[in-house]
Parts: structure tokens; C-alpha cells; sequence
């Protein structure tokens, strides 16, 4: 079958976020994450920024695909650390880059811009603090951290080092998602009606049982902190400011502390409504991760299992291209973390070495972080919670030390 490219310009007039990228997809070719070319429409600052990966589990073999394969213009990986030497070992190697076990050699003996930290989620604090000192720009995998007070004490560290801290949400560069938020931007919905999330992913047992923080109150929370927490700042994003949540949760099927399965609703500050449905116990597989914006001048659903196929785009008035929108904006990730990755990355690198905006930093990774945190209160106190608040029964995350005198 021939190989027939389109050139998608995700160009948004209101959006300085998305203006910046031109993305090339090779439609017929979508099974591989490399088919997905982007670059910046503007003379780009020849800087190359050294990556040092901390964390070499299942994530990590993303991230140092990307960075190790030159799949991102200014930016290369130089080094990698895990607890577990034969992890880091094996990004070492794959990648020929020297490995540690101690992220503190490793900031002190090598040249390092950025840090990126893939570690279980309820140690990002610990270890975000801790690098902060080192004074290098620092990338978090979601969630940022479990508590606020965590999150808090990330950003302070950050901001008092003078280093840069991006929240990894790979989500939101997602095509389709980008060309919902361009039509959000220039008022095409006009009034926000409803807004809603489904995360409907399988995973069995096997899945938890991998690393024993999975599922735990301490270390991860459930299907809400975890998978469905882009599809919650998604909401949020697009809908604006929370008012209140009101959630139930079951643990339906994975033998794990924190929840399976749960159901928000929301109320948001403009007067729409919302609702959030996830779960990890949809058997035998991965069904849908979906997002729909209704307005009273239209409607678009993004559907596929991560968020990645244009399935409606209905306007009152319509403009022209939007004939060719469900076509252009659909893309085929070979699994649920999408293709988002690079087009993050590559924001990354611009926000660092071009100055460009920084639109997921710490305090946005806070505001999504704090509906999750409501969401839970909710869920242990069969009530309505009204943000803004301080969690006092919400269970998630427990308190760390930072390790002094390194
Ligand atoms: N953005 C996404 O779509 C996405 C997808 C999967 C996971 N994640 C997030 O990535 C994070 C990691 O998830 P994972 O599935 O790769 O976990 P994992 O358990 O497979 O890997 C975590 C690794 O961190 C290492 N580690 C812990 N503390 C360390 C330290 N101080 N120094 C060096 N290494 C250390 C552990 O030994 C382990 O190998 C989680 O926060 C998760 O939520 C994000």
C-alpha cells in the first residue's frame, strides 16, 4: 500500500501552548511511535540539553526511547540511575550511556541539564526535593507527587534553586486533543454544558503484583491517581475550575488497597456539569480512554483507547476544515500512553532552551493533583467536598524525609 503523509498544522491563533507545533504524520505507518515528526515553525536555538534518567522501570523505557534515539531535536540521554543495578544496567547498555545506583553520584559526577524522574509516584517528592539542590531542570512522571503538602514542598524546592519543573502530561499534546483545545480557545463552544472522562483499561492482577507500591494508599492511590489522572486534568483543562465532586469507589476486582473503579461527579465554577467514570477492572482488555465536550455551540467526543481518535466534531456554525477534521486528527498509538511523549518533550525542550511558555509546571500539576485529593475526601466521607480545601481524611500518600547531608 502506498504511503500517503499528510501534513497536519495543529496551529492555534488563541493557543500560544500549541502554536509552536507542526506535526507530520505518516497515516498508514501509525503503529510506530517514531511516524509521529515534530518540529518547531520557528529558528530553533541550537542548544543540546543532557537527560539523566532516575527511575529505570516500565516507564523509563519510553522516556530513554525518545531520548536515546534522537526522537528529540536538542535534547539526548547521558545517563541513567536505579536502585536496581541490572535495571539501570540495562538502559546503560542499551543505550551506551554510563549507569548508577545513587542519583546523588550520579548529579555530582556527571553533566547533567535535566533530570527526569521515573520513580514510584509516592517517592517524586522525596526525590524531586532532593535533586532540586543540584540546580538542574527537573521532569516528574504524573502524578506529581500524592499530597499537597508534597506538592508544595516540590515547587518550593524548584523555585528556590531557580530550576524549572515540568509535570509529565503527555496527554495533553495528544492530536486530537490539541484541535479540542484550539476550538475551546476561540469560543467555538460558547457556553460549557457537560463535560466527561471514561477510563475503561484492564489490569489483571498480574499488573499489581508487579512492584508491591502498586495500588497502595502510601505509594500510588488507585485507578484515579494513577491511570485516570491525565483524563482528570484533561477535564479540568477544558472546563475550567472545579466548585465541588462528589465520588463513590469499589475495589472490584484487583486484590489492592485503594480502588478499581470509581464515579465523580463534578460541578465546575462556570455552571456546567461533569462526570468522571474509570476503572482498571474492564476485562479481557483495554476498551476506551475517552473525553467529551458538549457547549451550546457543539459537541466533540475524542474516543480510542488513549484518548487518540477524533469521533465527533459537530459545530452550530461551521468554518471551514472542519470537513476534514475527523480525518486529519485521529492517530493510532501502539498502547495507552500514547504518542504524547515526544510532542512533550519536545515542549520541554523548548521552554528550556528558547524561553518558550511553561504550561505544565508544578503549580498545574497541583491543581489536578488537588481535585484528586477532593475526589477522596468525597469518596471517605459520602459527601459533597467543595474545592478549595485541605484534605483531612482523603488516604493517599504518606509523609517523607528528605535525605539530608548528601
Ligand atoms: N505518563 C504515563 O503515561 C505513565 C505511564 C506509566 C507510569 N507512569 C508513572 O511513572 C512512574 C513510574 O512508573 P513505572 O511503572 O515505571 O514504575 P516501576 O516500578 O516500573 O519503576 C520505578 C523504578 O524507580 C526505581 N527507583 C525508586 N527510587 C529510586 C531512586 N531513589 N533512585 C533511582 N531509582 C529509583 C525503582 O527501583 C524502579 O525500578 C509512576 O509515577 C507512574 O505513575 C506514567
Amino acid at each position: 500500500m502506498p504511503s500517503a503523509k499528510r501534513h497536519v498544522s495543529l496551529q492555534s491563533k488563541l493557543s500560544e501552548t500549541f502554536s509552536i507545533y507542526s506535526v507530520e504524520i505518516d497515516f498508514l505507518d501509525v503503529f510506530e511511535p517514531k511516524s509521529i515528526k515534530s518540529s518547531y515553525d520557528y529558528p530553533w536555538k541550537e542548544i543540546m540539553l543532557n537527560f539523566a534518567l532516575v527511575g529505570c522501570g516500565r516507564i523509563a523505557q519510553r522516556h530513554s526511547e525518545l531520548l536515546g534515539l534522537n526522537q528529540i531535536k536538542g535534547a539526548r540521554l547521558v545517563v541513567a540511575c536505579d536502585l536496581i543495578e541490572s535495571k539501570a544496567k540495562k538502559i546503560g547498555e542499551q543505550f551506551a550511556i554510563p549507569y548508577y545506583t545513587d542519583m546523588h553520584q550520579m548529579m555530582r559526577c556527571e553533566k547533567v541539564d535535566v533530570v527526569v524522574v521515573l520513580t514510584e509516584s509516592g517517592n517524586h517528592a522525596r526525590n524531586v526535593v532532593d535533586l532540586a539542590r543540584y540546580g538542574k531542570h527537573i521532569v516528574v512522571e504524573k502524578p506529581m507527587a500524592l499530597t499537597l503538602d508534597d506538592a508544595d514542598a516540590m515547587i518550593q524546592a524548584c523555585d528556590k534553586s531557580g530550576v524549572k519543573l515540568f509535570v509529565v502530561k503527555q496527554n495533553r499534546f495528544n492530536v486530537p486533543v490539541v484541535k479540542l483545545r484550539e476550538a475551546l480557545e476561540t469560543g467555538r463552544f460558547g457556553k460549557l454544558v457537560l463535560g466527561t472522562v471514561r477510563v475503561r483499561w484492564c489490569r489483571p492482577q498480574d499488573y499489581y503484583d508487579q512492584a508491591p507500591w502498586r495500588g497502595t494508599w502510601a505509594m500510588d492511590g488507585g485507578v484515579l491517581t494513577n491511570q485516570a489522572s491525565h483524563h482528570v486534568d484533561m477535564l479540568e483543562w477544558m472546563m475550567g475550575d472545579v466548585e465541588s465532586v462528589f465520588a463513590r469507589s469499589t475495589t472490584a476486582l484487583a486484590k489492592i488497597e485503594a480502588e478499581d473503579t470509581a464515579v465523580v461527579t463534578l460541578k465546575f465554577r462556570n455552571g456546567a456539569l461533569g462526570v468522571i467514570e474509570a476503572t482498571t477492572a474492564t476485562r479481557p482488555k483495554d476498551l476506551e480512554g475517552s473525553i467529551s465536550i458538549l457547549g451550546e455551540g457543539g459537541t466533540v467526543e475524542i474516543a480510542g483507547f488513549a484518548v487518540n481518535k477524533m469521533k465527533t466534531w459537530n459545530f452550530v456554525e461551521a468554518i471551514s476544515g472542519d470537513e476534514d477534521v475527523m480525518e486529519k486528527y485521529s492517530v493510532n498509538p501502539p498502547n495507552v500512553y500514547g504518542f504524547g511523549h515526544q510532542a512533550y518533550y519536545e515542549y520541554v525542550v523548548d521552554c528550556i532552551s528558547n524561553n518558550g511558555p511553561h504550561l505544565v509546571d508544578g503549580l498545574v500539576g497541583r491543581r489536578s493533583l488537588e481535585l484528586i485529593n477532593a475526589v477522596y475526601e468525597s469518596i471517605e466521607t459520602g459527601k459533597e467536598v467543595y474545592l478549595r480545601f485541605r484534605p483531612k481524611h482523603c488516604k493517599l500518600g504518606g509523609h517523607f524525609e528528605s535525605t539530608k547531608n548528601h
